[in-house]
């Protein structure tokens, strides 16, 4: 159902068959998650206020490529990281094994992150002084929190292959987990999305996207 896959970066990702997507861009799983993820959502964040800690939720764990790029950028950096993705569909830990992100980052992240994956999707597990991750195996829409979250990056499959990810209310619903000022990166930017993000109260912001992509979407909760 999912097969592994190089990207034109070197990184590996996986295809989906039954959605018929990959779980990252075809021009470079690692560069899009850095582009993306790392440098226009946690790194912006973290750069807009004092504290030394970030809550962050992802919708669409996956591979864990984000977790793995902002465990290690917090752990370097001295920033507690709340980590907190939501997976529908998890991925075995056999398969997150091979997928070669061991290179990307420093080994006891790598460990720790393969270490607890299992647990975490049950309950909340701290991983170091620094980290604690839970991945709620459950669906966007069944997900419930309070807004309490600095970033969201919202990693779903496209519009075209999962349009249901992408419609007014899945936005909003998952829009509404995060603080004020709490910033929403997406790697997409279609006029449907700005509309969605905008009717949240959100401030949008057109970035360059990360490659093979003309722009990506950043949005601040007002
Ligand atoms: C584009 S991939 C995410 C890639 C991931 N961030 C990574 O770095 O590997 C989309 C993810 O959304 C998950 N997904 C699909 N439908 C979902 C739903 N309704 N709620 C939550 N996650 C969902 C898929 O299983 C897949 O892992």
């Amino acid at each position: 159902m999912n097969i592994l896959t190089q990207t034109a970066d070197g990184s590996n990702t996986l295809f989906n068959e039954t959605i018929g997507e990959h779980y990252h861009s075809s021009h470079g799983a690692l560069q899009e998650s850095k582009h993306v993820f790392l440098e226009a959502g946690l790194k912006h964040s973290i750069s807009q206020r004092e504290e030394k800690e970030v809550n962050v939720l992802e919708v669409g764990f996956g591979t864990g490529l984000n977790f793995l790029l902002s465990f290690a950028h917090c752990e370097e950096n001295n920033i507690q990281l709340n980590y907190t993705g939501i997976e529908a569909f998890p991925l075995s830990k056999e398969v997150i094994e091979k997928t070669g992100y061991e290179q990307y980052v420093m080994p006891e992240v790598w460990q720790k992150f393969l270490a607890n994956y299992e647990v975490s999707l049950t309950q909340k597990q701290v991983l170091s002084s620094f980290c604690e991750l839970e991945i709620a195996h459950i669906t966007l829409a069944n997900f419930k929190s309070l807004p309490q979250f600095d970033i969201l990056y919202y990693d779903a499959f496209s519009v075209q292959h999962q349009p249901e990810m992408w419609t007014n209310e899945m936005i909003a619903h998952a829009c509404s987990f995060l603080k004020v000022g709490g910033i929403f990166v997406s790697y997409a930017i279609t006029g449907n999305l700005k509309r969605a993000v905008k009717s949240c109260g959100f401030t949008i912001e057109k970035l360059p996207g990360a490659a093979g992509k003309r722009e990506m979407l950043r949005a601040i909760k007002s």
